[in-house]
């Protein structure tokens, strides 16, 4: 190997041209995937206040919100409900005509090219805010699962491409999938939010989903931020239990994970930049801190970089009409 002067890197650098050419990662608009949060009622579309662009929408408006996701060629869309009403067991989740079942039949009927994803998960429809069925003061593992599955299978049923389940439940995947199974749907891929952490990070989207917990925290079941030898080992077992895509959420204080689940793991791998993360980059953008669109462009291509294949982020819109060089 050749060294300076003969060498030198800035050659690579000097133009757009042949920067281009160097480049090692590249975003698109169909690497996106964009969350929605789906509320009861009429005539809704009622601004998320820290997450500035994103709104709750009932179903009625949800159409306004889909036809610019598609426009805009981003790949696909994951739901959140908001129910009307809440309660222990947290019904509303798998209701036959809950909202995130209303959506996808929805969605499904007028953009069959859409991913329809959604979250499996019964926080924002229990009465305590829990992932799950609390039993003793804490979340009852194993009778929660049952209750995830039925999630998942009337997901599938009103036609989601894919279901996520996010409770962090040990057994979950494979709760989901024998589930399905049984219920004929065995082409149904489960994404699995493999490696969950209990993050501050969250916080806006428990305002935005209503799901902030009313008693504890999640630390009980959601991992240690501290930990990455144990996301392995929460990913493994989610391969094993059947899993077909893998998830790694947050993203942007976890890219070491994300790097090191896709050097271990074949499956295709998501990662949720998560609401916290948005909020942060609209707050110091809305200051004149930081310029949004090279702020916005730089962290997804990191989360890229890392070896996410796929993006979940609120950022979607935005980047996918920068990218087109549009705004
Ligand atoms: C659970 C769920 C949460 C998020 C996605 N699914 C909240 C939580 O675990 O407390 C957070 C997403 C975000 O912050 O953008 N249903």
């Amino acid at each position: 190997m050749a060294e300076f002067p003969v060498t030198r890197l800035r050659r690579l650098r000097r133009s757009e041209a042949v920067r281009r050419l160097a480049r090692e990662t590249h975003l698109a608009p169909e690497q996106f995937v964009y969350p929605l949060f789906v509320t009861h009622g009429h005539g809704v579309r009622r601004p998320i206040e820290p997450m500035p662009g994103a709104f709750q929408v009932s179903l009625d408006r949800l159409a306004e919100e889909v036809q610019e996701v598609a426009e805009l060629g981003i790949a696909g869309v994951l739901l959140f409900g908001i129910p009307e009403r809440k309660d222990a067991a947290g019904t509303d989740a798998y209701a036959e005509r809950g909202v995130v079942q209303e959506a996808v039949r929805l969605i499904k009927a007028r953009w069959p090219q859409l991913a329809v994803v959604t979250d499996v998960c019964l926080c924002e429809y229990t009465d305590h805010g829990h992932c799950g069925v609390v039993r003793g003061g804490d979340v009852d593992n194993d009778a929660t699962l049952e209750l995830l599955a039925r999630t998942a299978v009337s997901h599938a049923r009103a036609g989601a491409d894919v279901v996520a389940p996010s409770a962090m439940m040990d057994g979950q995947v494979a709760a989901v999938r024998t589930a399905l199974d049984a219920a004929g749907m065995h082409d149904t891929p489960i994404l699995a939010y493999a490696a969950k952490y209990a993050s501050a990070f969250y916080g806006p989207f428990r305002a935005a989903a209503e799901s902030a917990p009313k008693f504890g925290d999640r630390r009980g079941y959601q991992m240690d931020p501290a930990n990455t030898r144990m996301a392995l080992r929460e990913v493994e077992l989610d391969v094993q239990e059947g899993a077909d895509m893998l998830m790694v959420k947050p993203a942007l204080a976890y890219l070491d994970v994300i790097a090191q689940v896709r050097q271990r793991f074949a499956l295709p791998l998501a990662a949720y930049n998560v609401s916290g993360e948005y909020s942060m980059v609209k707050a110091a953008a809305r200051n004149g801190w930081l310029d949004e669109r090279r702020t916005v462009l730089e962290l997804l291509t990191a989360i890229k970089r890392a070896g996410a294949d796929v993006i979940i982020t609120y950022h979607a819109k935005d980047a996918a009409r920068w990218l087109k060089g549009e705004g």
